[in-house]
């Protein structure tokens, strides 16, 4: 379980999140929405360790996230961030191996075939489409074997088909993780989800 109680953060002055609380379970998939510039990516770095909170906690599993290591951390949640970017030519095959065998996910390969991977596994990730190279960030993500997956605006590039083949890897991954997934598309992604949290 995630929780975040009353977390709160502010660059400078200025207040970006307020007194959030929530929680993400295992066995459910969690829409984080809300307008441009709202908090949703700070609140992803937040739950990701990545941001400390100004006050209010982020627990995982009952433990605090900033007492983790980066390697427990690592156990517990992994974030595809939005728009990554490749400075060197791997191709898709060999960045789905980023990952040491023994901390990667068993959906691994199921996962890269069901966004489309699989035809271009010996592309180099410098070669790609926006959509493409999303889909590849997404699949890197999802390669770490951990119990919470956080997903910043995994559609943005993405036409109706790879959106619903998304849809589909949310589904079944939540069998057995939590996901919280970041859209600001929240009138055709809501019913695809079990909850959502919404930011203003
Ligand atoms: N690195 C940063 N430095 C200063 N301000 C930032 C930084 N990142 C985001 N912000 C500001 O924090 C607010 C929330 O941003 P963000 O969490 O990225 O929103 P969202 O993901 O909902 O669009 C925005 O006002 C944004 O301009
Ligand atoms: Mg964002």
């Amino acid at each position: 379980m995630i929780e975040l109680k009353e977390l709160s953060f502010a660059r400078g002055e200025r207040t970006i999140i307020s007194g959030l609380t929530a929680q993400i379970a295992k066995g459910e998939a969690v829409l984080l929405t809300g307008p441009n510039g709202s908090g949703k990516t700070t609140t992803l770095q937040l739950i990701g360790g990545l941001l400390q909170p100004t006050s209010g906690q982020v627990l995982i599993n009952g433990q605090s996230v900033a007492k983790l290591t980066i390697k427990e951390q690592a156990r517990l949640r992994s974030i595809a961030p939005a728009r990554r970017t490749f400075s060197l030519a791997f191709t898709v095959e060999q960045v789905l191996q980023f990952v040491p065998k023994k901390h990667r996910a068993l959906h691994t390969y199921w996962v890269a075939e069901k966004l489309g991977l699989g035809e271009l596994f010996d592309r180099r990730v410098t070669e790609l489409s926006t959509g493409q190279l999303e889909r590849v960030s997404l699949a890197l993500a999802l390669s770490q074997a951990a119990e919470f997956y956080l997903l910043d605006e995994p559609f943005s590039a993405q036409d109706a088909f790879y959106t619903e083949k998304i849809l589909e890897v949310i589904n079944e991954l939540k069998m057995t993780k939590g996901l919280l997934v970041i859209s600001h598309n929240q009138e055709t992604l809501a019913k695809h989800f079990d909850r959502e949290i919404t930011l203003d």
